[in-house]
């Protein structure tokens, strides 16, 4: 018995975006008919930043996420978001794979993004309001132009050189440096920060927009006003994680908004039980805070993807 190795080039040579949507979108149907398995991310804060440990098991296949947050890591030369998956045989526990989770997190979260935008925003959508230009905006624009035929991205970043790399490693879209009230003021809007105030006001959201408010995905982060939410259709990927940690959790802790004004999730969208847009004048929010069911499901495609190839390093990690 071995266990594979899948680093950042080999998991760059086997994940593509479309295969990505389908496997994360198959995920949420699976656990909203209820055969999944995932208790709520684990927190551990560190000083200047935090870690998650996010386990989870889908038919056929178990494995846990061990991924940190730490905002001030670009000035380092590191990205703030880094990630190792554990993958493992649900039958005998055997660990089959040890796979870079850095790119899978990026890759999910674009396409959990994208599927919650093609339920919830206008079906006429064409125009991407990036919110924040580091890593996660990147697979949030591939993953969108799968699903919506883009005419224009609208990107704003406090630090333009933020942008200017979007726009440049990125050359096959129309990206354009913009404030932040014309970025919002686009089809879908994309909130990518490590906001811990909000920065999205009301007056700037244009009746019709679906908003992905991907930033907020710890204990006190917040990026758009909550009056938003008061108006908005708002749909979370897990309400335990939402609540907690999520674009929802400020705004409970404060008492201005409460649980039972969450329209769904994303599953009950998949499975049909609740239904997506209905209004085209409609505010729709996805709180997105990134659930392990998404990269397990990614961890699974890479694995068999891997072995059918052959070619990947193994080793014999636990001696068996
Ligand atoms: N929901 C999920 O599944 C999920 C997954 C991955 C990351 N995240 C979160 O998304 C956020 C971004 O992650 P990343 O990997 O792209 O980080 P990153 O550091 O690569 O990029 C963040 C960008 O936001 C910009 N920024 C900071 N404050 C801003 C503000 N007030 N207005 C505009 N721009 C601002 C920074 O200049 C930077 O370019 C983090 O909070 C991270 O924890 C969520």
């Amino acid at each position: 018995m071995s266990t594979l190795l899948l680093d950042i080039n080999a998991v760059n040579n086997l994940m593509n975006m479309p295969d990505v949507i389908n496997v994360v979108e198959e995920a949420f149907r699976m656990w909203g008919e209820g055969k999944a398995n995932m208790p709520a991310k684990a927190y551990l804060l560190v000083e200047h930043g935090d870690f998650r440990a996010m386990p989870a098991a889908l038919p056929g296949c178990a494995g846990m996420k061990w991924v940190n947050t730490h905002p001030q890591n670009p000035s380092r030369n590191l990205p703030t978001v880094m990630a190792i998956m554990i993958y493992n045989d649900p039958e005998t526990g055997y660990p089959r794979a040890i796979i870079d989770g850095t790119r899978i997190t990026a890759y999910r979260t674009g396409a959990a993004a994208a599927i919650a935008s093609k339920y919830l925003a206008r079906r006429d959508s064409h125009t991407i309001g990036i919110v924040g230009a580091g890593c996660q905006a990147y697979t949030q624009i591939l993953a969108h132009a799968e699903l919506f035929a883009l005419s224009s991205i609208n990107a704003f970043d406090i630090s333009k050189a933020a942008v200017d790399r979007l726009i440049s490693s990125l050359p096959e879209f129309s990206i354009r440096n913009c404030s932040v009230q014309e970025a919002v003021a686009s089809d879908i809007v994309c909130t990518l920060t490590p906001s811990r105030n909000p920065i999205i006001k009301k007056e700037w959201v244009i009746a019709g927009t679906h908003i992905n408010a991907v930033g907020a995905d710890a204990a006190g982060k917040e990026e758009l006003d909550p009056s938003i939410l008061k108006e908005a259709i708002v749909v979370v990927d897990d309400l335990r994680q939402a609540s907690t940690g999520g674009e929802i959790n400020v705004p409970i802790k404060e008492g201005i908004y409460t649980i039972d004004e969450v329209y769904g999730t994303l599953s009950e969208l998949v499975v049909g039980k609740k239904k997506g847009r209905t209004d085209n004048k409609a505010i729709s929010v996805f709180d997105s805070t990134g659930i392990a069911i998404e990269d397990i499901a990614v961890a699974k495609l890479l694995f068999e993807k891997a072995q059918q190839m052959g070619g990947y390093p193994s080793i014999d990690l636990i001696g068996t």
